[in-house]
């Protein structure tokens, strides 16, 4: 058994209200060396922290470690913001990656729906590693996660519109999940594994805004797939 969230229990995700730290500029991860790396889509990604420090996408377990205690690449020298912004939370990150996802139709992001392999070599009793998000660059309005329980059944699913700046957590272990980007330009994001412990959860509490207030702000829509020919 690993240590779980309370906050994560119910829906397996947890928005937060927007960034509202120093301000990060674009330069940061559009200067970033990016590698090519395909998940979830036509992707690249630019390595922050690796399981070695090396330029690598490659999951911690290739090393022989769970996906936490990360160590920073060369891109962090590119990137001072955002690595300022992940040490801020202070919790033990692993992988910590900027994506640079490529637009797509609908139809082609949910055949990418996949879960994640948070925890691979987690010891038992240690606490279970999901992953934050930070919302860079993308169409505000336009593009949205698209989560499900079960990755089959349209009836599980949650869509969430993405705007710069707004913060994220997601089981990604336990929930299918995939961005569906419009484009035209391609959306950035940084991607953070984390282990739960009290530190996030006390992150989390912290910045989590309420459901009715996401459905209100148009965030949040809880919605099957659009009707046929819609
Ligand atoms: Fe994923």
């Amino acid at each position: 058994m690993h240590y779980k969230l309370d906050i994560l229990a119910e829906k397996g995700y947890v928005i937060l209200g927007d960034y509202d730290g120093p301000s990060i500029s674009s330069d940061e991860w559009e200067s970033l060396e990016y590698m090519d790396w395909k998940s979830g889509g036509d992707t690249n990604f630019a390595p922050l922290a690796s399981a070695t420090g090396a330029m690598d996408c490659r999951g911690f377990w290739d090393h022989g470690k769970p996906d936490k205690y990360g160590i920073w690449t060369r891109n962090r020298h590119t990137a001072p913001g955002l690595v300022r912004y992940v040490e801020e939370i202070g919790g033990n990150y692993g992988r910590v990656r900027v994506i640079k996802l490529n637009p797509s139709d609908e139809a082609a992001a949910l055949r990418q729906l996949h879960r994640d392999d948070n925890n691979r070599l987690n010891p038992d009793g240690s606490g279970w590693v999901v992953r934050s998000w930070l919302e860079l660059d993308d169409s505000p309005g336009r593009s949205m996660f698209i989560l499900r329980e079960d990755r089959d059944d349209p009836a599980t699913e949650t869509r969430i519109r993405l705007h710069p700046g707004m913060q994220i957590v997601i089981d990604t272990e336990r929930l299918w999940h995939v961005v569906w980007h419009p484009g035209p330009r391609p959306r950035y994001a940084l991607i953070t594994s984390w282990e739960s412990d009290k530190v996030l959860g006390d992150w989390i509490a912290l910045h989590a805004v309420s459901d009715q207030q996401l459905v209100h702000a148009g965030t949040l829509a809880r919605t099957s797939l659009p009707a046929a020919g819609g």
